[in-house]
C-alpha cells in the first residue's frame, strides 16, 4: 500500500517523481503529493485523487533537483489534501513520505503535543516528521535513526532537508525500499517499477536498514548505526513490459499474455528424460524432499485460490496431503508448525504483509518456508528458505490474472517432482508434461473467444448478483471467478461448490441472479449438470463454461462459453480465461476503472 519515490540528480525532480509515482500508482491511488527542494526552498504539492490530478497541481515552472513523492492508500485519516504526503515539520524545512503504519503513533503524538509540536493531519505518519525535526541538529541521517528507534510498526520512508539539496535519507521496516543507481543520479522507491526507466542497477534493503544518497554516492547502515555492505543487483524487467502495449487496460493485456507467461514459468524446468521437473531454487536435496509428509500453502486473495487449485492436484497426483490457509488467519492462531511439513508462501508481489508475516512465523517456529513469487528481489523471496520465481513479467492491473495461472504452473512443477519421487510412473510424468506443454496453444484458443464473451458481458452486466459454481479442481476457479467479478465490476458475486448450493445459496436464485457454472468433462460432470438443472427448475438463468462440443450442457444452459478440451488437471487454466474476460468486459460495460478499482491496491503491505 502506498508508493514512495525519491530523486537526487540533475534532471527535473518533479518530472522524475511524477513519472515514478505513475508507475507506483497501483500501490494506492486515493491521493498523492511531491516535495521539491533546490537548496533555497522546499515546496510541497499534494492533492486528493490520482497522479494525473497531482500533475495539474504542480506548476510547470516547479524547480528542484531533489525531491520525494507519495501515492496514498489511506489507513489513518480520510482522503484529504492535508492527509496526503509529504508531511513537513512546522518550520517547513524537512519533508517526509511514509508507507506503512506507525502502531504507537498515539502515545508518540501525545508526547510531541506535550512538547509543543503542532499536528495538522489525522495521519499516523505525521509523528515521524515531528520526531525527525525534534532530533535534527544538522545531521538528517542521525535524526531519522533516532526517530525510528521510538517507532513501533512498519515503514518505508524517505526524508530530506531544505538546506541540503544533495541528500535523501531512506529507511525500511516491513515496507519495501529499493535504491536505483544511475550516472550522477540516485533514486529511492517502493519498487523497481519507478526506476526501470532510468537505471537497471539496484540495491534492495532489509528491515531496519537505512540508506543516505547523494547524486553520486550512497551509504548504507542499520538503525543501530553499523555500516553494512549491500550487493548491487540488476533488474531483468524491461520498460516495455510495463507499458500497455496497444491494449486499453493492463488487465486485458495481462489476460492475453497468459499463453506466453505460463510457458515462462515452466521453461528450463522440465526434465523430459526423467519425466520430472527440476526446480533449482528450492535449496532442498532429494532426501529432504522425500522426508516431506505434508505441504501447507499460505497466501491471500487470488494467490489463495491458485494455492487451492495446486493443493488438490498435489494431493491427487503426488499423494501428499496439502492444505491452503489464508495467511492473515494463519499467523494469528498460534499455528502448529510440523517438522516434516513443507510450507509455501505464495504471493505475486512478494510483499503482501500477511503472507510475509505468516512466513516469518513459520520460520520462527523452525519450519521451512519456500516462496513462490513473481517480483524478483521482493521481500518474501529474499527471506524465504528457497523457492520458485514465476517469471510472468510485471503484473500491473490491480486484479491479478496472469499471476494466477503462473502460480498454478509453478506449483504443478513442484507437484510433478514430488509425484515422480513417489508413485507417479514415467508414462504418467510424460503425459503430464505433454499436457503442460500443450497449454499455450489451448490458452490461445480460449483467448480467441473474447468477442463472444464481450457480447455475454453486455447481456449480463446489468444483473446485480452472480453465483459462480464449480466442483473438484474447478471449485477454486469458481471462487476466483467471483472475486474477479466483484473486484473490477463491483457486481456482487459469490463463489460456491456447485454441490453446496442446495444447502443455502439456492435461496438466492431469482430473476436478478444468474449462475455461472464450470462444467468440466470429468468424473463430477454429471453431478454438476444435476445442479444446473436444479437452478433451471427454479427459473434461474445459467451461463455455462463447458468443454468444446458439449451439446448436453448447451441444451440446459441459457448461454455457453466453450473452452478447449485439456487433461482434467489443466481445466483451471482454460476455465479461468473466460471468467477473467467476462469480469473485464462487465467492468468495461459498467464504465469501471478496470486497472485501479475503487478502494483496492495491488500490493497490500498493511494488515
Ligand atoms: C491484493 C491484490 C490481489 C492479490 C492479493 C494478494 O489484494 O489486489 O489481486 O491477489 O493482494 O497479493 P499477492 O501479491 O500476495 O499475490
Amino acid at each position: 500500500m502506498c508508493g514512495i519515490v525519491g530523486y537526487c540528480g540533475y534532471r527535473s525532480a518533479a518530472e522524475v517523481l511524477l513519472s515514478g509515482l505513475k508507475r507506483l500508482e497501483y500501490r494506492g491511488y486515493d491521493s498523492a503529493g511531491i516535495g521539491l527542494g533546490d537548496g533555497k526552498s522546499l515546496d510541497v504539492y499534494k492533492t486528493k485523487g490520482k497522479i494525473k490530478d497531482l500533475r495539474e497541481h504542480v506548476p510547470q515552472e516547479a524547480s528542484g533537483i531533489i525531491g520525494i513523492g507519495h501515492t496514498r492508500w489511506a489507513t489513518h485519516g480520510g482522503v484529504t489534501d492535508i492527509n496526503a504526503h509529504p508531511h513537513m515539520d512546522t518550520d517547513k524545512k524537512i519533508a517526509v513520505v511514509h508507507n506503512g503504519i506507525i502502531e504507537n503513533y498515539m502515545p508518540l503524538k501525545e508526547m510531541l503535543i506535550g512538547e509543543g509540536y503542532k499536528f495538522i493531519s489525522e495521519t499516523d505518519s505525521e509523528v515521524l516528521i515531528h520526531l525527525i525535526s525534534k532530533f535534527y541538529t544538522g545531521d538528517l541521517e542521525k535524526a531519522v535513526k533516532e526517530a525510528l528507534m521510538l517507532v513501533k510498526g512498519t515503514y518505508g520512508i524517505i526524508a530530506f532537508h531544505k538546506d541540503n539539496p544533495d541528500q535523501l535519507v531512506g529507511a525500511r521496516n516491513g515496507s519495501p525500499l529499493v535504491l536505483g543507481i544511475g550516472e550522477d543520479e540516485m533514486f529511492l522507491a517502493s519498487d523497481v517499477s519507478a526506476l526501470v526507466a532510468y537505471t537497471k542497477r539496484v540495491v534492495y534493503f532489509e528491515d531496519h536498514e537505512v540508506v543516505t544518497i547523494s547524486k553520486t554516492d550512497y551509504s548504507t547502515s542499520n538503525i543501530d548505526n553499523e555500516a553494512i555492505n549491500k550487493e548491487v543487483e540488476n533488474i531483468s524487467w524491461e520498460l516495455e513490459e510495463m507499458e500497455k502495449g496497444g491494449y486499453d487496460f493492463f488487465m486485458l493485456k495481462e489476460i492475453h499474455e497468459q499463453s506466453q507467461s505460463v510457458p515462462r514459468a515452466y521453461q528450463g524446468r522440465i526434465d523430459e528424460e526423467m519425466a520430472t521437473a527440476k526446480l533449482g531454487g528450492l535449496n532442498m536435496t532429494s532426501r529432504e524432499l522425500l522426508d516431506v509428509e505434508r505441504v501447507k500453502i499460505v497466501a491471500a486473495g487470488t494467490s489463495y485460490h491458485a494455492g487451492l487449485v495446486a493443493a488438490l492436484q498435489m494431493e491427487s497426483m503426488a499423494r501428499i496431503p496439502c492444505s491452503v490457509e489464508l495467511a492473515s488467519e494463519f499467523r494469528y492462531r498460534n499455528p502448529v508448525v510440523e517438522k516434516n511439513t513443507l510450507y509455501f508462501a505464495l504471493s505475486q508481489s512478494g510483499e503482501t504483509i500477511d503472507t510475509l508475516y505468516a512466513m516469518r512465523e513459520i520460520q520462527r517456529k523452525g519450519g521451512r518456508c519456500l516462496g513462490v513469487c513473481n517480483v524478483v528481489g521482493s521481500t518474501i523471496p529474499r527471506e524465504s528458505d528457497g523457492g520458485v520465481y514465476l517469471h510472468s513479467g510485471p503484473e500491473i492491473a490491480v486484479a491479478s490474472t496472469k499471476a494466477f495461472t503462473s502460480q498454478i504452473t509453478a506449483l504443478y512443477l513442484f507437484t510433478l517432482n514430488m509425484a515422480r519421487m513417489r508413485d507417479l510412473s514415467t508414462e504418467g510424468g510424460l503425459r503430464f508434461i505433454k499436457a503442460l506443454k500443450e497449454l499455450p496453444i489451448q490458452l490461445e484458443k480460449a483467448l480467441g473467444d473474447s468477442e463472444h464473451i464481450q457480447a455475454l458481458a453486455k447481456k449480463y452486466a446489468k444483473y446485480p448478483h452472480f453465483l459462480f459454481l464449480g466442483r473438484g479442481i474447478n471449485y477454486p476457479v469458481a471462487l476466483e471467478g467471483a472475486l474477479k467479478l466483484k473486484e473490477v465490476s463491483y457486481i456482487h458475486a459469490e463463489g460456491y461448490s456447485a454441490a453446496e448450493i442446495k444447502h443455502g445459496p439456492i435461496a438466492l436464485i431469482n430473476e436478478e441472479t444468474p449462475s455461472l457454472f464450470l462444467v468440466a468433462d470429468d468424473h463430477l460432470k454429471e453431478k454438476v449438470i444435476s445442479n444446473m438443472k436444479e437452478i433451471k427448475a427454479r427459473d434461474g438463468m445459467v451461463i455455462a463454461v463447458a468443454v468444446e462440443g458439449d451439446k448436453e450442457v448447451a441444451g440446459i444452459a441459457d448461454d455457453v462459453i466453450y473452452v478447449p478440451r485439456v487433461d482434467p488437471a489443466f481445466n483451471p487454466f482454460v476455465m479461468s480465461i473466460p471468467l477473467q474476460l467476462f469480469s473485464y468486459y462487465c467492468a468495461i460495460e459498467l464504465g469501471r476503472d478496470v486497472d485501479q478499482p475503487r478502494n483496492l491496491a495491488k500490493s497490500v503491505t498493511v494488515e
